[in-house]
């Protein structure tokens, strides 16, 4: 072949990571041929040792490499057959092709990685809680628009993360259902002209399903897809959380200080502590949702069955896999290690017109204002305050009375506090609610690592 043309064509580069599934592959695959009297047992017995041998010089680093042999498929079996002679490892691929191997490693990949995911958002997930537990009590302002709007519980917000990560899991988790599909026994397209037994290698492969349609088995990539898109949405969802970060630790917020291991100094300016690990999950979400679109690109309008397009499907998932649990990975440390400003958050929680939603609450509750009403006073109030540069809290009884007679003495006991203890509602942010919320989410955690795992196979990603 031209250089060039080859150069086009090979993958070896970046499928030799998926050396262990295909091995793990091709040796439950041969036994079941040689169970099934399609080889000899004495020829399998050489594969698998050959196999395992194979596997081993990888691991060690003396595998002997070849671009020329274009996929790790090609790669293995050739120098399986140096090892233990070209007539019994050509017998390795007996009713078997690349195309339902192919997809059998990377359902194996993505379910290898699905388990390290989980374990990944279950970390970042204890690292949460850690923090809230810790900040029961630590009041901050809860913001709309970036504008403050009601004091919350750090515990409530940070819960709020907890809770987009749960979902994640779910996602993930729903996502290694259909995932966990044996392809192997569709062949090239057609299935299999020898009588091999589907069930054996799911079960020793560790699969709880078989694919039911060997055209699609050996086509689709639905389930790399959703990875991704899994993948994409936590991303999105921690990017969230980096803004926060990287806001907080402003000079303008000041309400965290990051870990002297999670900021960075400047080559120029001395003063500064870089948020950049926060910055660098936020950029990365780019290149996730990159690769997301990148394999439904390359997936439309691809007719069946299998198309040399389906090669470029493995970048992209790598590098997503990669990106995500490494950025789960720095999350932990990241949450772990922050140190929270109490008092900032505490002063920024009280002042201003933080208290405009409760003093409305209260000409309601206690004066049975109507709440329109109640809200256009408090409203005007604000306007006045802002124009006298003062806090809502700084208004005299006269002042607060000029704007409406219902206003008693009690207003004055309206905090920040007060103002989160009445949101004592089923998933709100009064310190009761939290408390229970703060239980709820140990329990959440006590149940991990997820129900089903893959079996060991002595070969996690
Ligand atoms: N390297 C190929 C891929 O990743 C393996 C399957 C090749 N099959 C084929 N018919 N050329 O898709």
């Amino acid at each position: 072949m031209d250089d060039r043309v080859r150069n086009y064509t090979v993958s070896i580069h970046y499928d030799r990571r998926l050396y262990r599934q295909d091995i793990a592959g091709s040796i439950v695959h041969v036994r079941m041929l040689a169970k099934q009297g399609i080889i000899e047992e004495d020829d399998c017995q050489r594969i698998v040792s050959g196999l395992e041998s194979v596997c081993a010089e990888i691991e060690n680093g003396s595998f002997p490499w070849d671009e020329g042999l274009e996929d790790i498929h090609m790669n293995v079996e050739s120098r399986l057959a140096q090892l233990i002679g070209v007539e019994t490892a050509g017998r390795m691929h007996t009713g078997r092709s690349r195309n339902d191997q192919i997809a059998l490693d990377l359902r194996m990949f993505v379910k290898d990685a699905i388990t390290d995911t989980l374990a990944g958002l279950v970390r970042v997930q204890g690292a949460l809680l850690e923090l809230a537990e810790s900040h029961r009590d630590t009041l901050m302002p809860g913001y709309t628009h970036l504008q403050r709007a009601q004091p919350v519980l750090l515990a409530h917000h940070l819960l709020a993360y907890f809770q987009m990560l749960e979902r994640d899991k779910s996602r993930f988790a729903d996502c290694r259902r259909r995932t966990d599909v044996l392809p192997l026994g569709s062949g090239a397209l057609a299935g299999v002209p020898y009588p091999t037994d589907r069930e054996f290698l799911a079960r020793e492969l560790g699969f709880s399903a078989i694919s039911e349609n060997s055209m699609d088995a050996v086509s689709d990539r639905d389930f790399i897809v959703e990875y991704q898109s899994a993948a994409s949405i936590c991303m999105m969802h921690l990017s969230r959380f980096a803004e926060e970060l990287a806001l907080w630790t402003t000079q303008e917020f000041g309400f965290v200080r990051l870990a002297p291991d999670y900021v960075t100094g400047s080559s120029i300016m001395p003063q500064k502590r870089n948020p950049d690990f926060a910055e660098l999950a936020r950029g990365k979400t780019g290149r996730v949702y990159g690769h997301l679109v990148a394999v439904l690109t390359t997936m439309k309008g691809l007719p069946m069955t299998y198309n040399r397009d389906l090669q470029e499907d493995k970048e992209g998932l790598f590098d997503t896999v990669d990106t995500l649990l490494a950025t789960l990975d720095v999350f932990t440390g990241m949450v772990s290690t922050l140190e929270v400003d109490v008092e900032s958050m505490g002063r920024a929680s009280s002042g201003d017109h933080m208290l405009a939603t409760d003093l409305a609450d209260y000409l309601v509750t206690e004066q049975g204002v109507p709440f329109r009403e109640a809200h256009g006073v408090v409203s005007r109030l604000c306007d006045y305050a802002t124009a006298n540069k003062k806090g809502l809290d700084e208004l005299t009884m006269a002042e607060l009375r000029t704007f409406s007679p219902h206003f008693g003495e009690d207003v004055k006991e309206i905090t920040a506090r007060s103002s989160a203890e009445a949101r004592n509602v089923y998933g709100g942010t009064a310190p009761a609610q939290v408390r229970d919320a703060l239980e709820r989410a140990k329990g959440v955690l006590a149940v991990d690592p997820p129900p089903n795992p893959p079996p060991d196979q002595g070969e996690g990603e």
